[in-house]
């Protein structure tokens, strides 16, 4: 093997929650990225850990098959192998920790082990591989909500984190109290675009420094459901385009107004939106206004970057291929960090 190249040819493979993904980089370009996607879950309103793991093991050939035929590679092409190492569901990660290790066996080539969270941020590098350092950087995901201060491509320091839900949970659990399916930020967001955002205001709780709190809010809005049912008949559905436009924008100006009071004791260049929910439009359009009176640059993965995918794994990969960090075969899954 020969760990020196500046431009390595990696397959990274990622199977955190309920996405299988394989994606193959090289030189520097990203070749392939092929996701399968579990519909199974939608019957169930969330994601069930143990039909996650069945699926990733029924998926993962195919998905690799698939990557490396839209590639045009073939397997000795191929300088290293990534993973997902974690955080995410224990039985989902070991599938593809299992899978990669035994390439990486059979193949005599290196392991690398990426950090999930951190590859969300590399997503942003596929399009814009020398951002300008220090940027804000606010990462949304299913699991995740937290604002991060970028100094280098490893190094963040988080500068407010969620104290309970994530915001791309805030999006699924109120959508599954309005009826709508799983996930439901991407449906919430549609119908959003046809409602008054304006027609229902919400409050959040105050919580300290620039943290996150969803649970209150959460219960608000199921407690005023409550009411309104018990009034007129059909709420929900005579109201779903009002109803998602009016959480959507709460949760948007909410995310705004905590980074917005980050950025005032924080010297920065840039400005970063990543993570599932970052795929949301009117998020995007918000920062968009946000870092033009701001004068910062903006950067925001393009939408198929943004929800989990095995291209922001081996983007993340390629810098740790940069640095020789190869892991051991003996190296486990994690699932928190
Ligand atoms: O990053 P991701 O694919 O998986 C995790 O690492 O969690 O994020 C998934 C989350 C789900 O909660 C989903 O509802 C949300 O991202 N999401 C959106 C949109 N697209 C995906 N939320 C709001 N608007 C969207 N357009
Ligand atoms: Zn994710």
């Amino acid at each position: 093997m020969h760990p020196n190249k500046q431009l390595p040819c990696i397959v990274a493979i990622e199977s955190s929650c309920d996405d299988t993904s394989v994606a193959v980089l090289k030189r520097g370009k990203i070749l392939a990225n092929v996701t399968a996607q579990q519909h199974i879950h939608k019957l169930y309103g969330g994601v069930v850990p143990e039909l996650a793991s069945r699926n990733h093991e029924k998926n993962i050939i195919n998905t690799f098959e698939g990557a490396m035929k839209q590639a045009k590679i073939t397997i000795d092409e191929v300088d290293a192998f990534a993973f997902t190492q974690g955080p995410g569901l224990l039985g989902a990660l070991l599938v593809g920790t299992s899978f990669t290790k035994s390439l990486a066996m059979a193949l005599n080539k290196p392991l690398i082990a990426v950090n999930h969270l951190q590859a969300h941020v590399a997503a942003l590098y596929i399009d814009n591989p020398k951002p300008s350092f220090p940027f804000m950087c606010l990462l949304v995901s299913g699991g995740h909500t937290q604002i991060l201060l970028v100094k280098d491509y490893f190094d963040f320091t988080v500068v407010g984190s969620t104290l309970d839900d994530a915001a791309g949970e805030a999006f699924d659990k109120i959508g599954k109290m309005l009826n709508l399916p799983y996930p439901a930020g991407p449906v919430i967001d549609k119908f959003a675009q046809l409602g008054n955002k304006n027609a229902f205001t919400f409050t959040t709780s105050k919580v300290p420094n620039f943290d996150f709190s969803f649970s209150g809010f959460k219960t608000q809005i199921l407690y005023f459901l409550k009411k309104e049912n018990a009034h007129t008949e059909d709420f929900i559905s005579k109201n779903i385009h009002d109803l998602c436009a009016s959480v959507q924008n709460h949760i948007v100006n909410y995310l705004l107004q905590q980074v917005i009071a980050a950025i005032k004791s924080h010297p920065i260049k840039g400005l970063a939106i990543v993570g599932g929910v970052s795929a949301n439009s009117e998020l995007r359009e918000a920062f968009k206004t946000l870092a033009t009176n701001k004068k910062l640059e903006l950067m925001i993965p393009a939408l198929e970057y943004c929800t989990d995918n095995a291209a922001m794994i081996a983007q993340a990969a390629f810098y740790k291929y940069q640095k020789l960090d190869f892991a051991d075969l003996s190296i486990t899954a994690q699932a928190r960090f």
